[in-house]
């Protein structure tokens, strides 16, 4: 009988200790089985009950069984407490490792940001190449071979490009030049698309210039082209003050003024007010109240027919904006050669 119940026992408390998960059902039962009043106890009290003859047997059974679940006890103390130890050493008051992430360039942001806006205008995104010919970059868009227009932009010519037919006027006309400006890509898009055509297109073109805290080599322009029926200057202003609007959050003033570009009619370049001195003057303006930011106009005859149009019946205006410039305008930057010199003590601040 005594047996039986020892043996119940053993069986039933190292079922239960397997199952222990915390310290309180560890304590309980550790009382429960081993304690003074504990079952174990109970048990050996009644052993005196028994004939002298089998009380060693049990005892010695009854020691057996209470060394194993002492032995369980401590196993499972042991195993919790080198666990608690790892558990330990991370210690999550620590200050964490900080995380690097990555943001866009403030010439992407303002990018993106005007992406956005004119995707929402119904404009296409598109894109040229940086390497372009100098029929995209100049002929097609009316700046024809030895036109003294060709002197307003300082161009990067690649040498040793070579046309294979030794026609002089070919080879010429498809050298390959850096572009020196987005308008690069009007004829490209008109022939590709066609009419009626709304695209952006914005990238780096490059200039050979003296650089200095205004001048760069390379920078950031916007091209916007819309191609269709009777469109005009007002047209071509309504959309520009969306721009601004957006891109400062506020009503800015523009100043519309005549400027002569070879591939729109009428051209004029438009100023926004000089944020920096609210318009009253400041050497960021030179004084004037004006910052210069952008070329437009209705874009020529011959650009519409260099793309395949007839210009009896498609009209457009045509802006170039100099997201670079913008940029130092909207983030207060006092040096244009920041922007592409890869210190991230600048561009972190973005
Ligand atoms: N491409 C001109 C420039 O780089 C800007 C411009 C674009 C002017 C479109 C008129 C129309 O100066």
């Amino acid at each position: 009988m005594i047996n039986e119940q020892l043996e119940n026992l053993r069986k039933e408390a190292l079922t239960e200790i397997k199952k222990i998960k915390d310290s309180d059902t560890f304590k309980k039962l550790k009382i429960k089985y081993l304690g003074r009043k504990g079952q174990l106890s109970l048990i050996l009290r009644d052993l005196k009950k028994f004939a002298q003859a089998e009380r060693p047997k049990m005892g010695s059974l009854a020691n057996e069984i209470k060394e194993e679940i002492t032995k369980a006890f401590e196993h499972l103390e042991k195993s919790v407490k080198k666990n608690l130890g790892k558990t330990t050493s991370y210690d999550i008051t620590l200050p964490a490792k900080r995380m690097l992430l990555g943001h866009l360039h403030p010439l992407s942001q303002i990018e993106t940001e005007l992406e956005d806006l004119m995707v929402s205008l119904g404009f296409k995104i598109i894109d040229g190449p940086e390497l372009e010919s100098d029929y995209y970059n100049f002929i097609a868009v009316n700046v024809p071979l030895a036109h003294p227009a060709r002197d307003m932009q300082d161009t990067f010519f690649v040498e040793d490009y070579k046309f294979s037919n030794q026609d002089k006027e070919l080879e010429e006309q498809y050298r390959l030049v850096l572009r020196t400006q987005t308008s690069a890509t009007q004829v490209r898009c008109i022939e590709q698309f066609g009419a009626p055509l709304r695209v952006i297109s914005h990238g780096r073109v490059f200039r050979y210039e003296a650089t200095d805290a205004r001048h760069e080599t390379t920078f950031d322009q916007l091209e916007g082209l819309m191609i269709d029926k009777e469109i005009s200057v007002v047209n071509l202003i309504a959309y520009l003050k969306i721009i601004v609007r957006q891109l400062f959050n506020r009503e800015i003033k523009l100043r519309v003024r005549p400027g002569y570009f070879p591939f729109v009619e009428p051209g004029m370049e438009v100023d926004l007010e000089c944020l920096i001195c609210q318009g009253r003057g400041c050497p960021v303006c030179k004084k004037t109240g004006w910052v210069e930011m952008l070329g437009c106009g209705l874009v020529h005859p011959n650009v519409i027919k260099a793309g395949g149009l007839d210009p009896a019946k498609w009209s457009g205006f045509a802006f170039g904006i100099g997201i670079t410039r913008l940029a130092m305008i909207k983030f207060g930057i006092n040096d244009i050669r920041l922007f592409n010199n890869g210190d991230l003590r600048f561009i972190n601040q973005f």
